[in-house]
């Protein structure tokens, strides 16, 4: 690990937190060692948005506990994903909350979730049905922290996960500099999300929102980016990710793969 703003390895790391070179500490949080750099500007449109994510996670784990079927139906839709986009060797799952993709990976792979959710792990405790349906026992490498800002050696995985998260991050751009950072060269960036006006019903759906949105809240729903394909393709691209593969979970929810370049930049071919 690294001070996610230096990337300079820390000076001492101890119980007392992680002194960085500038002579800041980062400590820990509900037991998490917690590395949410503080933003200005934007943070309380994010810290709005989470607190309504926060509030649907509590909703989703209650109909996990509610009915036998819905872990097993969800793993049913998700295998199917990760096993036409497969997650290889070490894994950094950004956004990664409790790390239910375990599920989907060998048990000797190596694994990392940084979420700023720092709590998250105290909601699930107790709830019978998701300990049935998911690998949480095992020990979790969980750190709190931005995907703008990651407390990680350059190219030190194999693969970045970021699954219905970059709509949920400050600045996706940053986010897709820092995966490409962490990411060994020819690694796997895998990013799975909802893809604004793929559909005609999405996009009437996505208008109604956005007008039931004026009057209820100043925020059209909890997230703070709706990427177009183009969007996200073109973004990836332009942090160094050429696309893989893609695999469509429904009509309008897409996985894709890409690779990482050598190197980020594009070589502009001229005639000379
Ligand atoms: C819809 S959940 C997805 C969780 C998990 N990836 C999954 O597929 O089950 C979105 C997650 O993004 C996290 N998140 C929000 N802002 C973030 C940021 N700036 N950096 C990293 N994660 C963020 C939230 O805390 C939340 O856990």
């Amino acid at each position: 690990m690294v001070d996610p703003i230096s990337k300079k390895p820390f000076v001492t790391v101890d119980s007392d937190g992680f002194l960085a070179p500038c002579g800041f500490r980062y400590t820990y949080r509900d037991g998490v060692p917690d590395f949410r750099v503080q933003l200005g500007a934007g943070a309380k449109m994010w810290a709005q948005g989470q607190k309504t994510f926060a509030q649907w996670f509590m909703r989703y784990l209650d109909r996990g506990e509610a009915s036998n079927s819905f872990y097993p139906a969800e793993q049913q839709r998700d295998r199917r994903v990760y096993e036409a986009i497969t997650l290889e060797g070490r894994v950094l799952d950004v956004g990664g909350q409790l790390g239910h993709i375990r599920k989907y990976m060998a048990p000797h792979q190596q694994y990392c979730s940084i979420d700023p959710f720092v709590g998250v792990h105290l909601l699930a405790s107790n709830r019978k049905n998701l300990f049935a349906n998911y690998p949480l026992t095992l020990p979790l490498n969980f750190l709190g922290g931005f995907a703008e800002f990651l407390p990680i050696r350059d190219e030190s995985f194999d693969t970045v996960n970021m699954r219905s998260c970059i709509d949920h991050f400050f600045n996706p751009e940053i986010a897709l500099m820092e995966a490409f950072r962490v990411t060994r060269k020819r690694g796997k960036l895998i990013v799975g999300l909802k893809i604004e006006g793929h559909t005609l019903k999405s996009s009437l759906l996505d208008i109604a929102k956005g007008v039931v949105g004026t009057f209820v809240s100043r925020y059209k729903d909890h997230h703070m980016w709706h990427p177009s394909y183009a969007g996200l393709i073109a973004l990836c691209r332009g942090c160094g990710f050429d696309l893989e593969k893609e695999y469509w979970q429904t009509s309008d929810v897409l996985y894709a793969s890409f690779i990482r370049r050598d190197t980020h930049l594009v070589t502009v071919e001229t005639d000379n």
